[in-house]
């Protein structure tokens, strides 16, 4: 038995992509309300109908329902976010809405009574959209003190109630995609290096921010960073594409460094130096950032790409690379590479020497949804099954490797709305959703193949997964 007793299974989604309700009980707009297309298009100028995450899958009126049935599979933990709009609806007001923040009592309260422990996103892409259009999102020195404000709120209301906190999601991707992570809304050809780096310097004091109010205010609570890990591999030997791949790194580890190691590396000094980037920081904030560090580092997993001189060129998960010609894609193109999972796991662990937690990883895909003989409806989805299983067994052979593993918690354990394309035929459920991408269908909530194969996987605690190696 490789996986420990306190593993934490479970599964993970966010509030834009599945609550829905996105005006109702005195929730102000959030950026994703104006992304109907997600990344492939501009935000529009008000929330449009064709923008499926105005209805989502209706999770915030049907949340008891779909904890109770994914907790059939024994989950341990389950990850959301707090839909930062709920909670301040405009971002800026100094007192939080009471419908919102009492959502989220439910919800908790939900997951406790079905055995799961809350894992919370403080802020997963859903900036409210005042705070983008009015400040400029983190490009503004002002959102340290919204965010703080809103953390705070959240801390003391939810201690004891949520233990795991996650300070910002992907917080990595805001160098690719600076207004759906990071709420800035000057055109990303726009924005100078400067502007950019310093919206990244406000949301790490601020990350460190909200870890220091944590630990004050929770003693018991764990705070970690959320990094989208994408591994680089070189494409040839080619001394420059080892280069190349080693500066690539870099930019992606820089969050973590600063996470866990409280200051600005050499590496980015220089960059920082040679494109006559000036961060603009207080000695205190450096403060903060060396003394509110991480207690764990979390990320999301999907693909791995390659780097090099040649090569040809493809899009993973926000960030492009090159082809690796080993490995088969989804049917969204992203490259499949279980073992790019250990290598992160090892990378991280060696470098960082945190505890790790995979707090994303799963396969986007059509589901056909069929009768299952037996009155109701399924999916028999073994590529689901396989790649899930695969990428398990990497992490198995990662927690041999000595690496210390919390936990995984697969994407959008059930059917939810995609953050890149804003489709939910882009499927990663253990639960199938009834819903289309013109809006249309029941909702009903239907159990996939992979929904018993997982309750299988967590109730022997990983061991099923050494009968079944691929
Ligand atoms: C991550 C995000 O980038 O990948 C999620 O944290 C997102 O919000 C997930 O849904 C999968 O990406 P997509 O584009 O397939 O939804």
């Amino acid at each position: 038995m490789s996986f420990p007793k306190n593993f934490l299974w479970g599964g993970a989604v966010a509030a834009n992509q599945c609550e829905g309700a996105y005006n109702e009980d005195g929730k102000g707009l959030s950026i994703q309300d104006v992304l109907p297309q997600g990344l492939k298009s501009a935000p529009t100028e008000e929330p449009t109908a064709d923008n499926l995450k105005l209805k989502g899958i209706d999770f915030y009126h049907r949340y008891e329902e779909d904890i109770k049935l994914l907790s059939e599979m024994g989950f341990k933990v389950f990850r959301t976010s707090i839909a930062w709009s709920r909670i301040f609806p405009k971002g800026d007001e100094q007192q939080p809405n009471e419908q919102g923040l009492a959502f989220y009592d439910r919800l908790f309260a939900t997951c406790h009574k079905y055995g799961m422990e809350p894992l919370v996103t403080i802020s997963h892409y859903e900036t409210p959209l005042h705070l983008a259009r009015k400040y400029n999102g983190w490009a503004n020195h002002q959102m340290i003190d919204f965010y703080a404000n809103y953390v705070r709120t959240i801390f003391q209301r939810y201690k004891g109630q949520v233990k795991y906190w996650l300070t910002f999601n992907e917080i990595n991707s805001v160098l690719h995609s600076p207004f759906m992570s990071g709420g800035i809304v000057t055109p990303k050809e726009e924005l100078s290096l400067s502007e950019l780096y310093q919206a990244v310097h406000h949301e790490f004091v601020a990350s460190a921010l909200a870890t220091k109010l944590a630990h004050e205010i929770m003693p018991e609570a764990k705070v970690g960073c959320m990094i989208l890990a994408m591994p680089t591999y070189p494409l040839t030997p080619n001394p420059d594409d080892i280069i190349k791949v080693m500066e690539i790194d870099h930019f992606n580890d820089f969050f973590g460094d600063m996470h866990v190691r409280g200051e600005y590396p050499g590496y980015m000094k220089r960059y920082f130096r040679e494109k006559g980037i000036e961060i603009k920081s207080t000695p205190e904030e450096l403060q903060l950032l060396k003394e509110h560090t991480v207690n764990f580092v979390s990320f999301s997993y999907y693909l791995s790409l390659c780097e090099g001189v040649d090569g040809e060129e493809i899009v993973g998960n926000f960030m492009g690379g090159k082809k690796n010609p080993y490995l088969k894609a989804s049917d969204w193109g992203w490259p499949i590479d279980p073992k790019g999972l250990r290598y992160t796991l090892n990378k991280f662990y060696d470098r960082w020497q945190k505890p790790l937690f995979i707090v994303e990883n799963g396969l986007g895909a059509k589901d056909v949804l069929i009768d299952d003989g037996k009155g109701s409806k399924t999916v028999n989805d073994d590529y689901r099954i396989n790649y899930m299983s695969a990428h398990l067994r990497q992490v198995e052979e990662a927690i041999k490797d000595g690496v210390e593993v919390m936990g995984y918690t697969s994407w959008g354990c059930i059917d939810l709305v995609s953050a890149s394309t804003a489709q939910i035929s882009k499927r990663y459920g253990f639960v199938y959703v009834d819903r289309n991408d013109d809006g249309s269908g029941t909702l009903a909530r239907y159990r996939k193949k992979s929904f018993l194969w997982y309750r299988d996987v967590i109730a022997s605690n990983g061991a099923l997964l050494e009968s079944m190696k691929l």
